[in-house]
């Protein structure tokens, strides 16, 4: 396993990490979770990733009794929960003081431990005044409940705003952020955050490394039963990713992908996730799994990375045809 630097922080993270959204609790019971975390683990996975509102907490509840069954050292556990969506009432979404403290300790409840090593705010929340979340990080931090914190989908000037907060008041300022991230996701990282990765340090778990699995190639010829997009709660993400001009576009692309995979010995989704990993700006490329076969698959992704070479990442690009525009260098003219 490859560690990297959290951005500018002092905290190793495994390159790949695991997370268990739409999984654990919907695909994933507690016995297959332990099989799955404990291949991740002996494959070298030290980060570990969840959500209050991932299944209304039974994600985060299978993960807290695996880990206490597993009986790892804490200190080889990167564990993080992210706080936004933690329930129906009037108090209970949001990143105000109140849901962030009450957020956190129910989730360190579930996820039976005392700490988690990285808090996410799920979202930017637009009723709430920024300070009011960045004291309410600190204060959890401060309280030992949280290492470090960060945002998940906030746009940069967001980013820059809590910052600029953060170091008026003399508090910490957000570490890292979690992205989306895949071959057909690709502005905010590499585009609207290139300046943050410099300037701030800042570091990125990156989530959806395979678009939900499209770039597996798995739904080029049709929707598989059991699959993610064949799920009935989860009919949102079929119509968003597939029922569109540019679903079907996408699927064009994978299409092109497959030779260029197969030339290489790789799985497409091995190839999708060495592309992410091959971004210095990543910290870590989170792979999500429904079982334990796809996951090995994944971790293996680490060895590709050395195949995507000059010539392929051409290749690829020209495949794709979506690459960010870099800003303008004036000083090259
Ligand atoms: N911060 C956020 O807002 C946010 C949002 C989403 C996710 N996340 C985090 O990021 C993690 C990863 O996201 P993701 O689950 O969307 O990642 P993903 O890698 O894009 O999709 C994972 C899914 O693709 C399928 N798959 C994975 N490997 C495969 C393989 N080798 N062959 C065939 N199918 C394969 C599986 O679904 P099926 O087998 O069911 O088809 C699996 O559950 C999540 O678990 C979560 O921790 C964060």
């Amino acid at each position: 396993m490859e560690y990297r630097f959290l951005g500018s922080s002092g905290l190793k993270v495994s390159a790949l990490s695991f997370g268990s959204w739409v999984t654990f609790g919907e695909q994933v019971d507690t016995t297959l979770a332990y099989q799955q975390m404990q291949a991740a683990f002996d494959a070298g996975v030290n980060f570990f990733d969840n959500a209050e509102g991932y299944e209304s907490g039974a994600s985060e509840s299978i993960m807290g009794e695996v880990i206490a069954k597993a009986g790892w050292k804490r200190s080889d556990l990167v564990l993080s929960t992210k706080i936004f969506w933690g329930g129906d009432g009037p108090n209970d979404t949001g990143l105000s003081l109140k849901h962030v403290k009450e957020g956190t300790d129910a989730a360190l409840q579930r996820l039976q431990t005392e700490y988690v090593d990285l808090i996410f705010c799920h979202r930017p929340d637009i009723h709430t005044p920024i300070e009011e979340t960045v004291w309410a990080m600190n204060q959890v931090i401060r309280e030992g409940k949280a290492l470090y914190w960060g945002t998940s989908e906030w746009s940069a000037e967001q980013i820059r705003t809590a910052h600029a907060v953060a170091r008026r008041e003399h508090l910490r300022p957000p570490s890292m952020e979690q992205p989306q991230y895949n071959m057909f996701h690709r502005d905010r990282v590499e585009r609207e955050y290139s300046s943050l990765y410099r300037e701030l340090g800042l570091g990125t778990t990156v989530w959806s490394p395979l678009a939900s699995g499209l770039l597996t190639g798995k739904y080029n010829q049709g929707i598989p039963q059991g699959s993610r997009l064949d799920l009935a709660k989860y009919g949102w993400l079929k119509e968003m990713l597939l029922d569109s001009e540019e679903g079907r576009a996408r699927l064009e692309k994978v299409g092109k992908l497959a030779p260029l995979a197969a030339e290489l010995d790789i799985s497409m989704a091995q190839l999708a996730l060495a592309w992410c990993l091959k971004n210095p700006n990543v910290s870590s490329v989170i792979t999500g799994a429904s079982s334990v076969a796809q996951l090995q698959q994944n971790l293996q992704a680490l060895e590709a990375v050395s195949k995507l070479d000059e010539s392929v990442m051409e290749k690829i690009e020209d495949i794709l045809a979506n690459k960010p525009q870099e800003p303008e260098d004036w000083r090259a003219v």
